[in-house]
């Protein structure tokens, strides 16, 4: 039986810290799964002082819970065994790890379409939208065709399941900047796709970023009409290169509007904005609302003025439904729960 489900998801476009939220939540539950995505997400988690990248295995490997890759996730077999293979290698419980048998796999051929078509989207060149739209042609490759059977998932889920997001909000097939989003659903329905009733679902918990920031090409981001020198010194205080690609990352101040617009649209239950320490250490608190750019004193300043203009400056948005929205904020390495 299942007790509950709560989701972690991102708020913006992608690397705000989930799988580090993820980590820390994930001594709570029985199941950490990953319901969308494959090798394009990166997650980079830090224990013990040692660096962890993950790609495509649920973080819940570092707690030793059982992990799931769901029926709506891509799957590079050789990215897959190699990352397992690392992860064994540092002492973790690998035999955790189990796939839908209806994960689709990736192949070489989607990988050299994708690097050869799609470089113009700005894609991480994994082959995730061909392996996709292959799965929607109904002409794919699935995980029980080619994965041996101590690997396939029964398909059963008990006691408390965590569910993490790949990509974010922005980068929804549905809902994101089109066409320079992912081809998987990162809204936090999407999570339902692994095989529980959405009225199970408890806390959804939207991970945003107190900048804003986007991995690979996009016209659509809000890039800055504020020439302003600060945010190439963001990128390297915040690290801000892609974690799969090493790309350097398109920045800019947080845009409220679009974080409450999110917010909104994909209906969390709680806000937690991270990396509030990298601000900290350029010195600068500025933001956009309503076409403003706002800068604050300090960072107390701006918290505050975020948190009140998220609980309560929704009235205007159709959307909103008066809820009411418990903001967190949390630094780079470490979180305030
Ligand atoms: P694709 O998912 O490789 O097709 O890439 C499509 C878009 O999503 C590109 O702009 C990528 O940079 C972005 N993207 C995909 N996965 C991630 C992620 O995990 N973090 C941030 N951006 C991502
Ligand atoms: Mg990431």
């Amino acid at each position: 039986m299942i007790n509950y489900v709560d989701i972690i998801y991102g708020l913006a476009w992608g690397d705000e810290g989930k799988g580090k939220i993820a980590n820390i939540l994930a001594h709570e539950y029985d199941y950490v799964c990953r319901w969308n995505g494959g090798p394009n997400a990166g997650h980079t988690v830090y224990i013990g002082g040692k660096k962890y990248k993950t790609h495509i295995i649920p973080s819940g490997i570092f707690a030793g819970k059982k992990c799931i890759i769901g029926p709506g996730c891509v799957i590079n077999i050789d990215k897959m065994r190699e990352e397992l293979r690392v992860l064994s290698g540092a002492g973790f419980d690998i035999n955790l790890v189990k796939v839908s048998p209806n994960a689709h796999i990736i192949t070489d051929e989607h990988i050299r379409y994708d690097k050869l078509n799609l470089t113009h989207l700005g894609t991480t060149g994994q082959g995730i939208a061909p392996c996709y739209a292959d799965k929607m042609l109904r002409c794919g490759k699935r995980a029980k065709e080619v994965l041996e059977s101590n690997w396939l998932w029964d398909g059963k889920l008990s006691g408390k399941i965590l569910c993490e997001g790949a990509q974010s909000v922005w980068l929804d097939i549905d809902h994101g900047d089109y066409p320079f989003v992912t081809s998987s659903t990162t809204m936090p329905y999407g999570a339902c796709s692994l095989g529980f009733s959405p009225k199970a679902i408890g806390r959804i918990i939207g991970v945003g970023k107190i900048y804003d920031t986007k991995s690979g090409t996009d016209p659509l981001f809000p890039t800055s009409l504020w020439e302003d020198e600060d945010l190439s010194r963001l990128i390297q205080y915040g690290e801000e290169y892609g974690s799969t690609t090493g790309r350097k990352r398109l920045v800019n101040w947080l845009n409220l509007d679009k974080m409450i617009q999110a917010i909104c649209l994909s209906g969390c239950t709680e806000v937690i904005i991270n990396k509030c320490d990298v601000l900290e250490k350029l010195g600068k608190f500025k933001l956009t609302y309503q076409n403003q750019l706002i800068e604050f004193n300090n960072m107390h300043a701006m918290k505050e003025f975020i948190a009140d203009t998220i609980s309560c400056g929704m009235n205007g948005n159709d959307l909103a439904n008066n809820d009411v929205y418990e903001v967190t904020f949390s630094a780079s390495k470490e979180v305030l729960i």
